[in-house]
């Protein structure tokens, strides 16, 4: 089978910048809370009318820019995303129009923090086996819209961002390079350790005025309890995708994590015994943006000569499910 290999990567974000100075005047938090909880100092938020499909399609272009491709060649997407323009369709489907590519199949994985590698993986296996040959992976959120913007909904309301990334993925001219590993896990008894209850299904309408009055449709999250899961999932996922891979740690130039919370980051880099430089994070600028988070860092850290053709690089992602991913790549 051949191997795949991402041959360009890109990020988009909203040009408005939102400092924790901006949130101080919003709710009952400060700079030095947020930093030091959390190493976040501003994330991006959209204006009013930008959906994640609108800052895929930007990301979409630079990334195929990137990988020498033309829209026209790709044949096929996967969008990852927790906050999908629409209930339905997905916003795979929207991308597709807005790309102008005609018939081409899209489909959506609404698998929060670890979406992004859930989609590399699926785009790796149809890659594999010869059924595409230019899939767009995407992770796109637009969590602003979604947020509770007051000192009730503090904890979560500081966290996130809004931004996109785009891989390209190819088959593999070049044997030794490409996907090497691609690994999935979920725990579905944490389900309401991290989620947002409301619009649901379960309920005529979808939603509730009581739902509505008591903020049910917001984010809701077990902080301490992610963070606990997170800490010890991230590690132990990373050390399985190497395994598979048949890679060991020292080998690794670069692990590239979904940015949760720079503490988390520290704490896997603690954990694994590596050096704080090698476990990639910019959560300082952009925030935890959910699905984009991994390809946002991936083509950061790219663009800063942090990730150079031959490195092995880890992509490592945790969060809502409990879902965790990882995925060894030799870029
Ligand atoms: O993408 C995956 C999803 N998310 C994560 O991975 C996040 C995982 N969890 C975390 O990162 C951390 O749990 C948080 C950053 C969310 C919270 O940090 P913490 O150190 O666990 O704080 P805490 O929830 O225990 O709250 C400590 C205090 C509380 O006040 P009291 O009860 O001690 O008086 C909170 O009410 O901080 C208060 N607090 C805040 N204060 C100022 C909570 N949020 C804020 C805030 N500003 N934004």
């Amino acid at each position: 089978m051949t191997r795949s290999r991402i041959t360009g990567i890109a990020f988009h974000v909203p040009e408005r910048v939102v400092t924790n100075a901006d949130l101080e005047k919003l709710m009952d938090t400060s700079d030095a809370w947020i930093v030091e909880r959390t190493g976040i100092r501003e994330r991006r938020f959209v204006e009013p009318g930008v959906g994640p499909a609108d800052l895929a399609a930007e990301a979409a272009k630079k990334a195929l820019a990137d990988a020498g491709r033309r829209v026209e060649d790709v044949d096929f997407i996967v969008f990852a995303t927790i906050t999908r323009d629409y209930m339905f369709p997905g916003s795979g489907a929207l991308l597709q129009e807005r790309l102008g590519l005609s018939t081409v199949g899209a489909m959506d994985i609404h698998n929060a923090c670890s979406g992004f590698v859930y989609a590399l993986a699926t785009a790796d296996a149809f890659v594999r086996v010869g059924q595409y040959r230019c899939v767009l992976v995407v992770g796109a959120e637009v969590q602003s819209t979604g947020l509770n913007l007051s000192t009730a909904g503090r904890d979560m309301a500081v966290l996130f961002g809004d931004g996109a990334g785009v891989a390209v993925v190819e088959p593999s001219a070049d044997e030794s390079r490409g996907v090497l590993s691609c690994v999935m896990h979920a725990e579905g008894a944490h389900a309401k350790d991290l989620w947002a209850e409301a619009p649901t299904s379960l309920v005529m309408g979808r939603f509730t005025q009581q739902m509505l009055d008591e903020g049910r449709g917001y984010p809701q999250m077990n902080g301490r309890q992610v963070f606990k899961h997170a800490t010890t999932r991230f590690p132990e996922v990373i050390l399985e995708s190497l395994e598979r891979a048949g890679h060991t740690l020292d080998e690794v130039a670069l692990i590239v994590p979904h940015q949760a919370n720079k503490r988390i980051g520290d704490a896997v880099a603690e954990r694994l015994g590596v050096p704080p430089a090698k476990v990639f994070q910019n959560i300082e600028r952009y925030g935890n943006t959910t699905a984009a988070s991994i390809p946002i860092a991936l083509a950061d850290a790219r663009d800063q000569g942090l990730v150079k053709p031959g490195d092995l690089v880890v992509l490592a992602a945790f969060g809502g499910g409990f879902a965790w991913a990882a995925s060894v790549v030799r870029w």
